[in-house]
């Protein structure tokens, strides 16, 4: 079984979880494609927010009729991948630069579903480098904060600009660059999140904290349930 095939069965089975009427929100990256497939496949009659323009695109070309955040209130149900799971489903995510605008629906959603392949559960969390998306104004100031205050906490590591493949600074949908850190084993996310959300010009982390209730996992033995 390949990895997108792991993928696919957990995007299947997250969409079984949706009812004819409810508010879902709809998550970034290959795994989110293959729920958001699953789920207009089903054909049942939900209204959707994208986490992304990128799952937007995607939403309407499977006439999946979207609501803005604000339009939308409260969302029944938020599917989406990570790109990293640790012990009480802490995530990393923002692997493809969605991290804030997937967070701001996450919080808006009375029930929040990650799905991903088995690949996404190493054994010490942190593996993935953490996402973190800084204003563009000044950024490389604020990036020399947060090399300081990852250094207060002990970590080796500094925040690398992730750029696309021209070599531009990498823009996400919300006009703000990210930042990558490989923090290596991350054994107080909370301290970490508080931290780094205490810096300006720090947007976002790509930590998802005590948001998660369930994560679904394609495995080479089929389809499991973890919680928190
Ligand atoms: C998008 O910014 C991320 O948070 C994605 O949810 C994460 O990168 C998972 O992507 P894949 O499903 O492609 O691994």
């Amino acid at each position: 079984m390949t990895a997108d095939d792991q993928k696919r069965a957990a995007g299947a089975a997250a969409a079984e979880l949706v009812q004819a009427g409810m508010i879902v929100g709809l998550g970034t990256g290959s795994t989110a494609v293959r729920f958001v497939q699953a789920l207009a496949a089903r054909d049942v009659a939900i209204q959707g927010v994208a986490t992304s323009e990128a799952t937007a695109a995607l939403a309407r070309s499977l006439g999946i009729p979207l609501l803005e955040l604000d339009e939308a209130g409260d969302i029944d149900l938020t599917v989406d991948g990570a790109d990293e799971i640790g012990p009480g489903l802490a995530l990393i995510k923002g692997g493809g630069a969605a991290l804030l605008r997937e967070k701001l629906v996450w919080e808006a959603s009375a029930r929040r579903v990650v799905i991903a392949d088995a690949a996404k559960t190493p054994g010490r969390f942190g593996r993935f480098p953490l996402p973190i998306e800084v204003v563009a104004f000044g950024h490389a100031s604020t990036a020399k904060r947060v090399d300081a205050a990852l250094a207060d906490l002990g970590f080796d590591a500094r925040a690398i600009l992730r750029r696309r493949d021209d070599g531009h600074p990498l823009k996400t949908d919300n006009g703000n660059v990210i930042y990558d850190a490989a923090c290596g084993a991350i054994d107080d996310p909370t301290a970490l999140a508080g931290a780094l959300k205490a810096l300006t010009g720090v947007v976002e982390h790509g930590l998802f904290l005590g948001l998660a209730e369930r994560a679904i996992l394609g495995t080479a033995d089929g389809v499991i349930t973890l919680l928190p």
